[in-house]
């Protein structure tokens, strides 16, 4: 393993069990790359050649959480040390020298799959501690103080000094661009926590996939959503000020029901007459079906000359990681419907599944005010805001 720059390795960071379709991801969009090492949830690889404007490098992947450069591993039991020894890697003093840090970034590698057995992906407490040493040890004095909580994300546009606890005692050193907004929080998860009044875990998924996204869903948006039960994620978009229209044979949770926002329609998605969507402008899926029934389902809705609906956000399901191959091919029909703006990405709270969202055009991630509301004062199509427990993001 080579620490020199320009650099030759990158690491990724993904949820466990998913090492081997981000392989072949990496294989099929980087073909001079080669596996170097391997852990579950951790995997670096060696490109063909030193990366000559690593400033410029972007790794288009939908199940690497985070990634960056791979400047080597350090083994020892000692934190203080091992902290010293970060600041002396070449390519890290090199850094140092030149364009310096905005920040640093430490944390584990996930201890189990997301959503069992309580755990989430996040900073651990041991990772906490360990970057606290780190920064005291930074020759970079801006860099002391540890973040405010809950944690801001990076700066964008800046250097980030990486360090992934692969085990407590063996510490990869790396380091990345703050390039997207995902790139401004460690190991790629946002700091966001279920809150005490969401009815199921599926808030997190909705918080997180519009934390990453940042579709501009407004204020008073009416958002359907078809697999809504218990009501989880439609908590989250209620808590931003979205209405939300239900579709679910499934009960759904008392308190979400009776939120004056929402509105349950106790069916199948099949079921749901085209009357019923008029004036939705989202469209959210989370159904425990395969891909392409929740592909079928999205398209007998936006295919209908009735419905405008804006931007989707989908939630597909990989019973089989097999699936996952086909993942360009639903890529595609999305495409095929006039979304031309798709994004993916496997989301730290999502379980074996991925998030596409989409939009007509890339020009549409800007915020869109109806027109005759330009000029209003008041706060009726603000854009959605954030809950209490959310930080401000950048
Ligand atoms: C993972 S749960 C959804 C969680 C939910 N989004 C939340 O926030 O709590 C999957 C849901 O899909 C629903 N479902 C499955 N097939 C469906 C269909 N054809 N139409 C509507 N809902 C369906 C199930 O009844 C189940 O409630």
């Amino acid at each position: 393993m080579s620490n020199d720059w320009p650099p030759q390795f990158i690491f990724t960071v993904c949820q466990r069990g998913a090492e081997q379709v981000l392989k072949q991801e990496i294989a099929a969009r980087l073909a001079d790359a080669r596996l170097a090492f391997s852990r579950p949830g951790f995997v670096t690889f060696k490109l063909g050649e030193p990366c000559q404007q690593p400033e410029q490098f972007q790794l288009p992947s939908t199940f690497a959480r985070a990634y960056g450069f791979s400047l080597g591993k350090l083994v020892g039991s000692k934190t203080g040390e091992l902290a010293a020894q970060v600041w002396e890697t070449p390519a890290i003093k090199q850094l140092v020298a030149s364009e310096g840090f905005a920040d640093i970034h430490t944390w584990q590698r996930d201890a189990k799959l997301s959503g069992t057995r309580g755990f989430e992906p996040g900073q651990t407490l041991l990772a906490q501690e360990v970057e606290r040493v780190i920064r005291e040890r930074s020759p970079i004095e801006s860099l002391h103080p540890m973040p405010a909580v809950p944690r801001p994300p990076s700066r964008r546009n800046g250097w980030v000094l990486d360090v992934v606890l692969v085990e407590p005692n063996e510490w990869w050193i790396g380091c990345h661009r703050t390039t997207r907004r995902f790139d401004c929080w460690p190991g790629g998860v946002p700091p966001l926590d279920l809150p005490e009044h969401a009815v199921s875990r599926a808030y997190l998924k909705m918080a997180e996939s519009l934390e990453w996204s940042a579709l501009p869903i407004l204020k008073g948006d009416l958002c359907l959503e078809l697999g809504c039960a218990p009501g989880g994620a439609a908590q989250a978009l209620l808590d931003r000020g979205a209405r939300v229209l239900g579709v679910d044979p499934a009960e759904v949770e008392l308190e979400v029901n009776e939120h004056p926002n929402f509105q349950h329609l106790r069916r199948r998605s099949a079921e749901v007459s085209r009357r019923q969507l008029h004036g939705v402008r989202w469209l959210a899926a989370d159904m425990n079906v395969t891909p392409t029934y929740t592909l079928d389902a999205v398209e007998d809705i936006v295919s209908n000359k009735a419905t405008a609906v804006r931007g989707l956000l989908l939630t597909l399901k990989f019973t089989d990681w097999k699936l996952a191959a086909q993942l360009p091919g639903y890529i595609e029909r999305v495409r095929s419907w006039g979304y031309r703006d798709v994004r993916t990405r496997q989301l730290a709270s999502n379980g074996r599944e991925i998030c596409l969202v989409a939009l007509r055009s890339r020009s549409q991630r800007r915020v869109q005010r109806p027109t005759h509301t330009r000029r209003r004062k008041d706060a009726a199509h603000a854009s959605m805001p954030k809950p209490p427990h959310l930080p401000a993001n950048g």
